[in-house]
C-alpha cells in the first residue's frame, strides 16, 4: 500500500495524536472481533445473555465461564506487529494517547504507556455490589466473591446498558480535545459513545485517519483512509514516517 504523501507531512507536523482502536487491531493476535460475519463474537453468541448486568444476575456461572473462555484466548496470544507499531509511532509524534474499546491489555502488552481502557479490562475483577476493583479474591470457584462484602465478583468490563467509566470518560475527551491527529483504527464504528470521538475530534479541526479492512460508517466523513489489515498498514505507516 502506498501511504498518501498528505498523511505523513500531517504527521510530522502533529503535535498531539489521538488514536482509537478497536478489536480488528487485535484480530491478527488471534483474538475474535464481534461483529465481523461468521468469526465474531456477537454473531455466535448472544451479548443478552452473557453481556449485560441483568444476565449477570440470572446465571452468574454461565456468565463466568464465558468470560474465562475469553480470558483464555487473550492469555493464550501475543501483540501483533499493529500494536508494536503504535508503540513506535508514539516514539516519532510528540504526544499520542490510545483510547481502547479492546479489553484485552494487548496494546499495554507490547509497550504503549498512555492507553485509556475505555470499555474496561477483561483481567479485571470488580464487585457486583459495590463496584470496587479487587485483587486477592479466590477465583477457584465457579462464582468469585468480594472478599470485602461477600456480594458477586464479575469481570471488570463494561456490559450492555452501563455507562463508560468516568475516569475514562474524562481521559478520552481530553484526549480528542486537544488532538490534530485522530486515527481510528480496527473499529467498526458503530458502538456508542466510543464512535463519537470521531466526529468530536473533526469538530474541533483534527484530521481522522481511518485504518480498517472494510468500509464504516466514518469512512466518507475521513481526511485519510487506510483499507487493508492493521498490522500491515500501520508497520508500513510507521516505516515510511521514520524515514527522514
Ligand atoms: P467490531 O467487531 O464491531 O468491528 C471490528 C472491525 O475491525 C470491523 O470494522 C472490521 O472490518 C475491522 N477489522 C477486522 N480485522 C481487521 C484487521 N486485521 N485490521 C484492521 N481492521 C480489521 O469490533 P469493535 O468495533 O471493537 O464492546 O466493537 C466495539 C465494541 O463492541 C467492543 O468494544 C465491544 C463490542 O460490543 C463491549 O464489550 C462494551
Amino acid at each position: 500500500m502506498t501511504i498518501p504523501e498528505g498523511l505523513l507531512t500531517a504527521l510530522r507536523d502533529s503535535q498531539r495524536v489521538c488514536v482509537l482502536t478497536g478489536s480488528g487491531v487485535s484480530a491478527e493476535s488471534g483474538v475474535p472481533t464481534f461483529r465481523e460475519a461468521q468469526t465474531g463474537l456477537w454473531e455466535q453468541y448472544d451479548p443478552h445473555e452473557l453481556a449485560t448486568p441483568e444476565a449477570f444476575e440470572r446465571d452468574p456461572a454461565l456468565v463466568w465461564r464465558w468470560y474465562r473462555w475469553r480470558r483464555d484466548i487473550v492469555a493464550g496470544v501475543e501483540p501483533n506487529p499493529g500494536h508494536h507499531a503504535l508503540v513506535r509511532l508514539a516514539s516519532l509524534v510528540p504526544a499520542l494517547t490510545i483510547v481502547t474499546q479492546n479489553v484485552d491489555g494487548l496494546h499495554q502488552r507490547a509497550g504503549s504507556s498512555n492507553v485509556i481502557e475505555f470499555h474496561g479490562n477483561l483481567f479485571e475483577d470488580r464487585c457486583f455490589v459495590e463496584g470496587c476493583l479487587v485483587d486477592d479474591a479466590d477465583m477457584s470457584v465457579e462464582v468469585p466473591v468480594c472478599p470485602g462484602c461477600g456480594g458477586m465478583l464479575r469481570p471488570g468490563v463494561v456490559w450492555f446498558g452501563e455507562s463508560i467509566p468516568e475516569s475514562a470518560t474524562h481521559e478520552a475527551a481530553s484526549a480528542v480535545s486537544g488532538c490534530d491527529l485522530f486515527f481510528s483504527i480496527g473499529t467498526s464504528a458503530l458502538v456508542w459513545p466510543a464512535a463519537g470521538l470521531a466526529d468530536a475530534a473533526r469538530q474541533q479541526g483534527a484530521s481522522v485517519v481511518e485504518i480498517n479492512l472494510d468500509a464504516t460508517p466514518l469512512s466518507s466523513h475521513t481526511s485519510f483512509r487506510l483499507q487493508g489489515k492493521s498490522g500491515e498498514v500501520l508497520p508500513e505507516l510507521v516505516d515510511c514516517l521514520a524515514v527522514k
